[in-house]
């Protein structure tokens, strides 16, 4: 009996993350952002708690001129941290791992949350322009 509603829990949560995978796309990539929003904007250079996001694929780090950052970011930048997705991911998988001393408080994403999140971001970096 244990052993059944063991099982079928089991079935239940793989169909669940099979579902969440099927939605990895821009919509729930603009949910996880949600998470972001609080401290960063997207589409106006106005720092929040963090500095804004514009332009961030190509840029270095700790360059936004008026945001004071840790001495952990600008360092990063000095020696010539650029923001891409390769190191997007690992800073927001774990930013306290990947750059001890940063102020960004924040826990780290799933893989998958990161990978809808660039397809939102992406899709409004294309946008902007004509907006
Ligand atoms: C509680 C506020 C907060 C939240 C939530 C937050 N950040 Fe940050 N973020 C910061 C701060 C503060 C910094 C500056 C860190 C430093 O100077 O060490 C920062 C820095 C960054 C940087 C580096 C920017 C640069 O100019 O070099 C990126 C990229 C970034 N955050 C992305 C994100 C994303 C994406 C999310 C959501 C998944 C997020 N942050 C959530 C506060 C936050």
């Amino acid at each position: 009996m244990f052993r059944a509603l063991k099982t079928s829990f089991l079935i239940l949560s793989l169909l669940a993350s099979v579902t969440a995978q099927a939605e990895a796309d821009v919509k729930n990539g603009e949910k996880i952002y949600k998470k972001c929003y609080f401290c960063h904007t997207l589409d106006q250079p106005t720092n929040r708690m963090g500095p804004h996001l514009m332009d961030l694929q190509g840029r270095k780090a700790g360059s936004v001129e008026g945001f004071r950052y840790s001495e952990a970011m600008k360092q990063a930048g000095e020696n010539g941290l650029i923001w891409n997705d390769a190191t997007l991911k690992e800073f927001l998988t774990s930013p306290k791992t990947m750059m001890p001393g940063t102020s960004m408080r924040f826990w780290g994403l799933w893989e998958s949350q990161i990978d809808d999140l660039f397809a939102y971001l992406k899709s409004r970096s294309e946008a902007a322009p004509g907006e």
